[in-house]
């Protein structure tokens, strides 16, 4: 047995609760067959936490965030909190524990399965075998930026209804410094090449980032390879050929946009994972958060019809990052695959090739068990 990894599991709203429940399947598998031992609590954030508590996030669960070796994070948000006040909509929770963990780098895999090829609106032969991975910046940029509001203005001819939102897209070397190094110390790991996306065209923070991607790689990484793109001519590279890319890294807005393009191209938002890192913390262990990239999907909550792949994908992004359980992640994903393989399809999969259509419990199950006639 190896000492009890502490984890917190918040499954947020919608759909999260309904695709958690499949991931503690699979933490329970672990303990019971791999000589790991986590000690496991559950908390509210998002509309649950504003439920019971009026705020999407308790300052008892923040303090909690800060103490474990990582957090399960299922989804947050739906259309009963739509006319809260900004600062108590469900996202707020999110964003709140993304800033306060200092969670700088958030990776987002976009991995194509082979059973799942003919689901993405690319041609099969274009993600047969796509393997890429967004580096996104998470704690800085337009999120976060001040200032930021919405004000009255004057109400003259030219500003008819008299009022000016603003928001501020605020980049530090240090901030870009930090999230570079995170990308190419993965690239090292992988393909060894790195695309730094940003729109040094026409934003001067992007021409800040440019400078700074090049100056980690020219001091710190010159044997891994750099190249730059403006973000929307990498949008359209990414639906073109995503093939060409290893690792994307960008900032936090163009990292939100790009991944949700690029998980697309995988078949179904319902299959990627992503992995929220931050500093190391005092056990060498980074301060970590993991959850799927979809949203709550409010439309289907409660239905069994959620994929609860990709917030079991995020644990096995746990074990690897968080516990360096590599070998232990390449077996869940290895069950992930085989499932898929076998023909297991919730509702988002349904569609080309037909497959056996299952429910989000089914799904967890045969993930359970593929695991197991591994063992
Ligand atoms: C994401 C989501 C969040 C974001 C929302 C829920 C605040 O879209 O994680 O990509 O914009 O970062
Ligand atoms: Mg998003």
């Amino acid at each position: 047995m190896t000492a009890p990894y502490s984890l917190l599991v918040l499954p947020g709203d919608g759909i999260g609760p309904e695709v958690m429940a499949e991931v503690v399947k699979v933490i329970d598998w672990f303990q019971a067959n791999r000589g790991m031992s986590f000690d496991v609590s559950h908390d509210l954030v998002g509309g649950s936490a504003y439920d019971k508590h009026g705020v999407p996030l308790a300052d008892e669960t923040m303090a909690k965030a800060q103490q474990v070796d990582a957090v399960l994070l299922g989804a947050v948000g739906g259309p009963k909190y739509d006319d809260l006040d900004f600062s108590l909509k469900p996202e707020r929770g999110l964003l709140r524990l993304r800033k306060e963990m200092d969670l700088f780098a958030n990776l987002r895999p976009a991995q194509c399965f082979d059973a799942l090829a003919d689901f993405s609106s690319l041609k099969r032969e274009v993600v047969t075998g796509l393997d890429i991975l967004i580096v996104r910046e998470l704690t800085s940029g337009i999120y976060f930026g001040e200032p930021r509001g919405i004000h009255d203005d004057n109400n003259t001819p030219e500003n008819e209804g008299g009022r000016v939102g603003i928001n501020t897209q605020r980049y530090t070397s240090g901030e870009i410094r930090r999230v570079a190094r995170s990308a190419f110390e993965l690239a090292k790991r992988r393909g060894n090449r790195v695309c730094s996306m940003e729109k040094a065209n026409v934003m001067e923070s992007g021409i800040l980032w440019r400078e700074e991607v090049q100056w980690v790689h020219d001091n710190e990484y010159p044997d891994v390879e750099l190249s730059h793109m403006y973000a929307d001519n990498g949008a359209m590279q990414l639906v073109r050929n995503p093939r060409q890319f290893d690792v994307i890294v960008t900032d936090n807005l163009f990292g939100d946009l790009l991944s949700d393009a690029a998980a697309m191209l995988t078949g179904s938002l319902g299959m990627l994972p992503s992995a929220s890192l931050g500093a190391p913390m005092e056990n060498g262990r980074p301060k970590a958060l993991y959850e799927p990239v979809h949203g709550s999907a409010p439309d289907i909550a409660g239905q069994g019809k959620a994929n609860p792949i990709a917030c079991i994908l995020s644990f096995a992004m746990a074990l690897r990052y968080s516990f360096d359980q590599g070998d232990a992640a390449a077996e869940l994903e290895r069950a992930v695959e085989k499932v898929l393989a076998d023909g297991a399809r919730t509702a988002d999969l349904m569609g080309p090739g037909g497959g056996t259509p299952v429910s989000t419990s089914e799904m967890g199950d045969r993930i359970v068990a593929a695991l197991s006639t591994r063992t």
